[in-house]
């Protein structure tokens, strides 16, 4: 493919992912590039353009999405804005990959001046209607326009979850339980730590990953078989927060993360699928050891083990923190002493490169991209039915079965 008809890239945002983003792009040349970036604050967007070499620099994205050269745009900005961009970029032409969550509840259907306190006190009813209806818009605005919506979902491209799929496929059994889970110390961003700028906590931020590749797993199971999704029908859930158990706000040394304001910190989801598969889904910021992130499933004619992290390739040892210090090991390790077990290559293990290839390729081909705006849809009717299920001590039925 000549230079010229490599995929433009547009990225919204300047931030932690927004970093991921440029590493795992600048691996697709000859497919794809970065050719400007849109950020609020400018400082933030020019600093990111010159450490990614990326020639555009806007702090206003409507302009970018004016540029004829990008054809894809890539959200890395919160939950609360995903959806009015996303309408922005499909009403301009542009493919859209939206991250995870595809949107949230966040007080936005009450005015601008609801306190922080009404917004995380909203019925839980009201935020799955209205988050649900926020996902659709954005599959409809897309599919209207006749762009893509891709769903940043990066477990369902990691390398352990892609054999997985595979492996499930050649088995032809029926995935009858899966267990899994994203868990770690616990977030630093104080935005994390509120409601209204967020949507949920821990359920929705870390949980969203395995609910996404459940909800992917069952997907592929019921294509395969009967040509269509098997698909979830109810949840029950509940959800806390484990840093206020009080011997904990007396410990004066705290490796996990406090100050949390009206969120969760820790969730557990039992999801029902129409064909009676159960998977259990949880989510933790209070987990030592760093990034645990791992699905384990049960078939009726085998077992898998996903472990996307931590995994073995390598295992370390130092007596001392500093022996290892200059060196990075794994996301949100508390020390680099002991044993230790370094990833190599996180994008890879993650799955976001495997992922930010496939939506390139996606678009530079005319396919559907792997991850569509769908799985992110049910996802959100699963993470807003178990905050229902959570508050009202019951299942909740997310549709007929
Ligand atoms: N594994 C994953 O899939 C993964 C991992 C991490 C995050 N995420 C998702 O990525 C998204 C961003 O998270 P992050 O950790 O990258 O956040 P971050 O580090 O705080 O970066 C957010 C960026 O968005 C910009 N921004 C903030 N408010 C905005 C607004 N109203 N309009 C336009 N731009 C705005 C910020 O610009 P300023 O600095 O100018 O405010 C900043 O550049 C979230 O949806 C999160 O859930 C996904």
């Amino acid at each position: 493919m000549s230079e010229k008809k490599q995929v433009g890239i547009g990225i919204i945002g300047a931030g932690f992912l927004a970093e991921t983003r440029a590493r795992c792009y600048s691996q697709l040349a000859g497919i794809g590039e970065i050719r400007a970036v849109a950020s609020r604050t400018e400082e933030s967007a020019r600093a990111y353009a010159e450490r990614h070499s990326v020639p555009k620099v806007f702090t206003n994205y409507q302009e970018m999405l004016a540029l004829p050269d990008i054809n894809v745009v890539d959200l890395c900005i919160p939950n609360h804005v995903h959806r009015r961009v996303t309408e922005a970029a499909a009403a301009a032409g542009k493919h859209v990959v939206c991250t995870k969550p595809l949107t949230a509840y966040t007080g936005q259907d009450l005015p601008a001046d609801t306190s922080d306190e009404d917004v995380s006190k909203r019925e839980r009813r009201q935020m799955l209607e209205v988050a649900t209806a926020d996902a659709q818009a954005m599959v409809e605005a897309t599919g209207q326009a006749g762009v893509q919506l891709m769903y940043g979902e990066n477990w369902i491209y990691s390398p352990s979850i892609s054999k997985t799929t595979a492996l499930i496929k050649e088995s032809g059994g029926t995935i009858l339980e899966m267990r899994g889970g994203e868990c770690h110390s616990g977030s630093h961003s104080p935005y994390s730590k509120i409601w209204r700028y967020t949507g949920g906590g821990a359920l929705l931020r870390l949980g969203a990953h395995p609910i996404g590749a459940m909800l992917y797993l069952k997907e592929q199971e019921g294509q395969t078989r009967h040509g269509h999704p098997i698909r979830p029908v109810s949840v029950s859930a509940e959800v806390g927060d484990l840093s206020r158990i009080p011997s904990l706000l007396d410990e004066e040394k705290s490796w996990i993360a406090k100050g949390w304001q009206d969120v969760e910190n820790w969730a557990s989801v039992i999801i029902t699928f129409d064909d009676g598969a159960r998977g259990i889904a949880w989510a933790s910021d209070g987990v030592l050891g760093g990034m645990e992130s791992r699905l384990e499933i049960y078939l009726s004619n085998s077992h898998i083990k996903c472990n996307l992290s931590p995994n073995n390739l390598v295992q370390a040892y130092a007596p001392d923190p500093q022996v290892f210090s200059g060196e990075y090991l794994m996301e949100k390790v508390e020390t680099k002493a002991g044993w230790s077990t370094p990833i190599p290559d996180e994008d890879w293990s993650s799955g976001h490169l495997a992922m930010c290839r496939d939506f390139i390729s996606a678009v530079a081909e005319g396919r559907p991209a792997k991850s569509g705006g769908v799985l992110g849809v049910e996802v959100i009717r699963v993470i807003y039915g178990a905050y229902c299920a959570a508050a009202e001590g019951r299942r909740v039925v997310l549709r007929d079965g």
